[in-house]
C-alpha cells in the first residue's frame, strides 16, 4: 500500500478534497493508495476533527513546544516518517520549513500555493494579484524544495480576476479550482504519472493537460 501522509494548519477543505476523491474513485483498492494520518501543527485546527470523523489517525505537533525551527523539522520530520510515506501533501500548511525536513522528503513531497507561480511566492497572493492590475490568478501544485514556493511546478489551475475582485472573492473562487486541481495531482503522481527528476516536474502530454486547469 501506498502511505500519504497529509500536513495541514487549518480549515482543510483541501485535505478534504484529496479524501473524497480518494473514497469516491476507492483508491486503496484501484491504485493501492491511503491516507495514513492527518498531522497538523496548530492543535486547533478544524481539519483535525475531519480526519477523526472519517477515522483517519489525526496528530497535533505544536510548532509553539519547540526551541527553534530545526527541532520542530526535527520531530515532525521523525513523525511523518514514522509513517513510511510514498507521498506528504502540503495542504494548507502554513508554517516555513527548513532543509532538514525538506531534503528527507524530496521528490515525494508536494504543496499548493495559490498564485500562478513563480508569480507571487509568499503570502498576501490575492492582494498581491489584485494590485498588479493581473487579468489571470490561480493556484500551483508543486514539489516541494528548501526555496519557499520555489519547487518544480506539476500543475496549475487558472481563474479570472474580475474588476470587482476583493482579494476574499478571488480566494474564494480559486479554491474552488484547487479542491480538483489537488487530488487530480496527488492521484497523477501516485500512479506513476508525474516524477521529479533533475530539479523539474516529468509528466507526458496528456498529463500536463489534465494538470492544466482553467475555470
Ligand atoms: C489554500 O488556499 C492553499 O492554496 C493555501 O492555503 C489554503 C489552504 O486551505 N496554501 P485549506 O486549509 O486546504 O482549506
Amino acid at each position: 500500500m501506498k502511505n500519504i501522509v497529509i500536513l495541514i494548519s487549518g480549515r482543510g477543505s483541501n485535505f478534504e478534497a484529496i479524501l473524497e476523491r480518494s473514497r469516491a474513485e476507492r483508491w486503496a483498492e484501484t491504485i493501492g493508495a491511503d491516507i495514513r494520518a492527518v498531522i497538523s501543527n496548530r492543535p486547533e485546527a478544524k481539519g483535525l476533527v475531519t480526519a477523526k470523523q472519517n477515522g483517519i489517525e489525526a496528530v497535533a505537533l505544536d510548532h509553539k513546544t519547540f526551541a527553534s525551527r530545526e527541532e520542530f523539522d526535527k520531530a515532525l520530520g521523525d513523525l511523518v516518517a514514522s509513517y513510511e510515506p510514498d507521498l506528504v501533501v502540503l495542504a494548507g500548511f502554513m508554517r516555513v520549513l527548513t532543509p532538514v525536513f525538506t531534503d528527507r522528503f524530496e521528490g515525494r513531497m508536494l504543496n499548493i500555493h495559490p498564485a500562478l507561480l513563480p508569480l507571487f511566492p509568499g503570502l498576501h497572493t490575492h492582494e498581491r494579484a489584485i494590485e498588479a492590475g493581473c487579468r489571470v490568478h490561480g493556484s500551483t501544485v508543486h514539489f516541494v524544495s528548501s526555496v519557499l514556493d520555489g519547487g518544480a511546478i506539476i500543475g496549475q489551475a487558472v481563474v479570472p480576476v474580475l474588476p470587482t475582485d476583493t482579494p476574499d472573492t478571488l480566494a474564494d473562487r480559486g479554491l474552488v479550482l484547487e479542491h480538483k486541481l489537488y487530488p487530480a495531482v496527488v492521484k497523477a503522481f501516485l500512479e506513476g504519472r508525474v516524477r521529479l527528476e533533475d530539479g523539474r516536474a516529468v509528466m507526458d502530454d496528456a498529463t500536463a493537460r489534465e494538470l492544466a486547469i482553467f475555470a
